[in-house]
């Protein structure tokens, strides 16, 4: 495969010789991916295979598909954060600045709530007061108020996630990438977490005043994680992940809550 290097992408993202298509927020073009094996005399791990995906203003499109198939790859791509030894063809790229979750909620043990909500907002260059009159909302929103002085361990498995997604909306950039945000948490929390978020529009949150496009992209093993936030599912495939199933939210009068339609959405998992 003749690739560009990921570093020579981003120069070129930077300066300009590349664009995203006119009002999406991300936008994936023929993209693929390789990396070199990882020990002397190993294959290759073709990892994506020509995803092209573009994501809408507004818009919030969960990413499914079995382990390995390159989920957090095609994740990392879009936030300029792929690994610089990866082959890459095609080009993945955010409009906006963009702002990452882990699956960890990585917060600081050593710094109370408040302080760990500021971090991301600091390193983003966010002035220190715009960010402290926001974040004293934010803990209104996100059920934390009262927590504000509360050590990291203080906390419940779903407050420290809620305040890892409070402090990553704090950076005010407009594109979110979560990768499996949720995935550490017991089913029952990891339900409620849904439930809460669903009731929220996330891209309310993000980019606040930001000029560019908003747009939230998760990747999840969960279906029905999937089906309570997203606005359009995308399936891969295995490894090398391909785009093989694609599904917008319907609408549907008679039952409000059922968006997608979960049987066709496990069959294209097993396909
Ligand atoms: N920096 C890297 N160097 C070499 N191989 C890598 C690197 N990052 C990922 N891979 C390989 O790429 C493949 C896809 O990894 P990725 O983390 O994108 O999968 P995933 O779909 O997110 O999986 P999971 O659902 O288990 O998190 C794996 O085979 C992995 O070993
Ligand atoms: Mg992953």
């Amino acid at each position: 495969m003749t690739g560009e290097p990921v570093l020579e992408q981003a120069r070129r993202a930077d300066a300009g010789e590349t664009s995203v298509a006119l009002g999406a927020a991300v936008s994936v073009r023929e993209f693929s991916v390789t990396f070199a094996g990882t020990q002397r005399g190993t294959h290759p791990v073709h990892v994506l295979d020509d995803v092209t995906l573009e994501v809408a203003d507004r818009e919030f499109v969960a990413i499914l598909g079995p382990s390995g198939c390159g989920k957090s790859t095609l994740l990392r791509a879009m936030g300029s954060l792929l690994d610089e030894r990866a082959t890459t063809e095609g080009t993945a790229q955010a409009r906006g600045a963009t702002a990452w979750m882990p699956q960890r909620d990585c917060l600081l043990p050593w710094r109370r709530a408040m302080a760990n909500a500021m971090v991301g907002a600091i390193a983003a260059g966010v002035p220190r007061e715009r960010a402290a009159a926001r974040a004293a909302r934010l803990f209104e929103d996100f059920g934390l108020a009262g927590f504000e002085t509360a050590w990291p361990h203080q906390l419940s498995g779903g407050m420290r996630q809620r305040l890892a997604l409070l402090r990553t909306c704090l950076s005010e950039r407009p594109v979110l990438l979560l990768d499996e945000p949720f995935g550490a948490l017991d089913p029952v929390t990891r339900r409620r977490m849904n439930q809460w978020l669903a009731s929220m529009e996330l891209t309310d949150w993000i980019g606040e005043d930001s000029e560019e496009p908003r747009a939230v992209v998760l990747v999840t093993h969960d279906v029905d994680e999937a089906i309570a936030l997203a606005d359009r599912i995308v399936v891969l495939s295995g490894r090398p992940g391909r785009i093989v199933w694609e599904v917008t939210a319907q609408h549907r009068e008679d039952k409000p809550h059922q968006r997608f339609d979960r049987d066709q959405l496990l069959a294209a998992l097993d396909h």
